[in-house]
């Protein structure tokens, strides 16, 4: 995993714009964002899924999951810079920095997440990540359904209306699955499209085991808001509560959440069960996913 994200990082910078290009401090805002740090939690499930559709795991294609993943990170660091906003969850710590409105300031902030996601589309645009052209129009829309009004600005949507409501345990599964399991979702379904040897059926259990660690991600982090440090997380703790937002935490308490957690990590295993032995690094990625402490 460790070289699955080195291969990312190097990505990554290499497809942003130099610092020296103009306009000079939009490209720094954005290499400031998305260069060093974060978990590349997203990049990995792309490089897993990937490994699992493949006729072998070793054969996956690295030059085509690097694209989709970076294209995927890129959203995701996009989501998190607007999430930051003062408009949104107004934070001033992500990622062990200030936030990148505060480094720079609030319309950098937005325009640094308005050109991530143009970038995102560049990158499956301009790169061959499958051999049926048709796939890779079907990934492009993939991406696009999983960040936008239907995915997770959607859910982003939904989370700041519900701000100070109690939500029922449907509708805060709701508000999750589209927040964060949306890209979580894509994330898997675009890697196991590089590969491509997969029947509709196993697609259909890859993607039930994407939904299950989709939701358990936003649960654990609602958990780890309530429960880490500041130092750990390299985020500000106690940011739910303080903003009124209704969490898993809020609604079953942490013992249930985290009961919760573990009930969809065992559920997403089971999806994997015959897929054979390319999906172990799948497997390992929902015991991390569940069982992180950051
Ligand atoms: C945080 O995501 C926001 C959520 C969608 C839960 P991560 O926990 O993946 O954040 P980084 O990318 O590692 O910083
Ligand atoms: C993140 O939810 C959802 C996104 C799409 C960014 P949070 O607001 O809980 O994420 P953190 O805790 O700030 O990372
Ligand atoms: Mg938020
Ligand atoms: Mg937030
Ligand atoms: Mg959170």
């Amino acid at each position: 995993m460790a070289k699955v994200q080195a291969r990312v990082e190097a990505a990554l910078e290499r497809f942003l714009p130099q610092a020296s290009i103009a306009p000079q401090r939009l490209h720094e805002a954005m290499r400031y964002a998305a260069l060093g740090g974060g978990k590349r939690v997203r990049p990995l499930l792309v490089f897993a899924a990937g490994e699992a559709a493949a006729d072998d795991p070793a054969r996956a294609d690295p030059l085509r999951l690097v694209i989709a993943a970076c294209a995927v990170e890129y959203i995701h660091t996009y989501s998190l810079v607007h999430d930051d906003l003062p408009c949104m969850d107004d934070d001033v710590l992500r990622r062990g920095k200030p936030t990148c409105h505060v480094e720079f300031d609030v319309a950098t902030a937005l325009l640094v997440g308005d050109s991530l996601q143009s970038l995102a589309f560049q990158l499956l645009a301009e790169h061959k990540l499958s051999d049926d052209p048709a796939i890779q129009v079907e990934m492009a829309k993939i991406l696009a359904i999983a960040c936008g009004s239907r995915g997770m600005a959607g859910g982003q949507a939904i989370d700041l209306a519900s701000v100070g409501r109690t939500l029922t345990l449907p509708e805060l599964e709701h508000m999750h699955i589209h927040k964060t399991g949306a890209l979580i979702r894509a994330s898997v379904a675009l890697g196991a499209r590089c590969s491509n040897t997969l029947a509709p059926a196993q697609l259909a259990r890859l993607d039930h085991y994407a939904k299950c660690v989709g939701l358990a991600y936003q649960v654990v982090d609602d958990v780890l808001d309530q429960e880490s440090s500041t130092a750990t997380l390299g985020k500000t703790v106690g940011k739910d509560a303080a903003n009124n937002k209704p969490t898993y935490v809020s609604a079953l308490g942490l013992a249930r959440a985290k009961a919760l957690a573990e009930e969809l990590r065992e559920e997403a295993q089971a999806a994997l069960s015959d897929l054979g032995g390319g999906a172990r690094r799948l497997s390992e990625l929902a015991d991390f996913i569940v069982l992180r402490k950051f």
